[in-house]
C-alpha cells in the first residue's frame, strides 16, 4: 500500500475543507456518547485521526481534557482555526497514530478513531496502532473505532446489487461498479471470499485511497489480545450487533468497534 498517497490525499485543501465543514455525529458515535456520558467529565480524551474536528464539536464540550492528533498538518491547521475561541480545555497536535511517543504509557481514558481513519494504513501498521493505543491507554481505557466491512463489500460487489427502481441511479450504481473493477485490476471474487481483510481503492475521494477492509470476525481476533468487552454497531444504528450474522453485516460498508483496553 502507498502510504504517501493517502496521506497525500488528506493534506489536499478541498479534502481538508471538506472535513472541516461536517458538523454532524453519526448515530453509532451517537449511542457511544450517550452511553459514556455519565463518565466524560472525569476522562482525558485522545481523539485520532481527528480530521476538521467534527467530533471535537461533541466531544470536547463534555471530557476533562481533549487532545486531537492527526497526521496530516493541514488538518490540524484547520482544527487549530476551527476552534481558536473555544472556551473548552483541547489542544491538537500533528501526531501518527503508528507512533504515539509523544504520549505517556496509561495516559487517556477514552481513544477515538472515527470514520475509519484506521484504515488509511497497511495491515502491519494497522496492528502498530492497536498496540499504541493499548499502551497509551490507561488499563480499562475505552476504545471507539470504525473500519470498513469487507463482508458487505464482498456482497454488494455484483449488478443484481446495483438494481433499483430509478434508472438513474442503476446507471451511476453500474459505472460506479465498473471503475471499481478498474481501479483493482488485482481483485477478484476468490480472492474477495478467500480474504479475511483487503486494501482496495473504493470510491472514496474519487478512488484517492487505498482503503483497508476487514471481517468483523478478523477484526475481533485482532483485538482479542489487549482488548475485552468488544462491542459492534452498524455506523448507521443506535443499537448495537448482537449477532455476528445479522443481514446488516452484509449490507453495511463499515462497522464501529468499542471496547476497552485490558
Ligand atoms: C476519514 S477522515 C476522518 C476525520 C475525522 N475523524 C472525522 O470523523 O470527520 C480520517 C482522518 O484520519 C487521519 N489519519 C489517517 N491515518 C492516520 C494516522 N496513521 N495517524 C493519524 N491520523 C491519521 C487522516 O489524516 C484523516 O484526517
Amino acid at each position: 500500500m502507498s502510504k504517501s498517497r493517502n496521506q497525500t490525499t488528506y493534506t489536499t485543501a478541498s479534502i481538508v475543507n471538506y472535513y472541516a465543514a461536517l458538523d454532524w455525529l453519526q448515530p453509532a458515535e451517537i449511542a457511544i456518547l450517550e452511553r459514556l456520558q455519565p463518565q466524560l467529565a472525569t476522562m482525558k480524551m485522545l481523539d485520532i485521526g481527528v480530521g476538521g474536528g467534527r467530533t471535537t464539536l461533541y466531544f470536547a464540550p463534555l471530557v476533562k481534557q481533549y487532545v486531537g492528533i492527526d497526521y496530516s498538518p493541514q488538518m490540524i491547521a484547520a482544527c487549530q482555526q476551527r476552534f481558536k475561541d473555544s472556551e473548552y480545555p483541547m489542544s491538537f497536535e500533528i501526531g501518527d497514530a503508528r507512533d504515539m511517543s509523544q504520549f505517556d504509557d496509561n495516559s487517556f481514558d477514552f481513544i477515538l478513531f472515527s470514520y475509519n481513519g484506521i484504515d488509511y494504513v497497511s495491515h502491519e501498521d494497522r496492528l502498530k496502532i492497536l498496540a499504541e493505543v493499548q499502551r497509551v491507554g490507561k488499563s480499562g481505557c475505552y476504545f471507539f473505532f470504525s473500519s470498513h466491512n469487507l463482508q458487505a463489500l464482498e456482497k454488494g460487489l455484483t449488478w443484481q446489487k446495483q438494481l433499483s427502481i430509478n434508472p438513474l441511479r442503476i446507471y451511476t450504481n453500474l459505472v460506479a461498479l465498473g471503475l471499481f473493477w478498474l481501479f483493482n485490476p488485482s481483485l477478484n471474487r476468490q480472492k474477495l471470499a478467500d480474504s479475511d481483510y483487503l486494501i482496495v481503492r473504493d470510491d472514496s475521494h474519487l478512488f484517492r485511497l487505498d482503503t483497508y477492509y476487514i471481517r468483523a470476525s478478523q477484526q475481533l481476533q485482532d483485538l482479542s489480545q489487549d482488548f475485552s468487552q468488544v462491542e459492534i454497531y452498524p455506523w448507521k444504528s443506535q443499537e448495537r450487533m448482537l449477532e455476528m450474522d445479522a443481514p446488516v453485516m452484509e449490507t453495511e460498508l463499515w462497522l464501529y468497534y468499542l471496547c476497552q483496553t485490558i
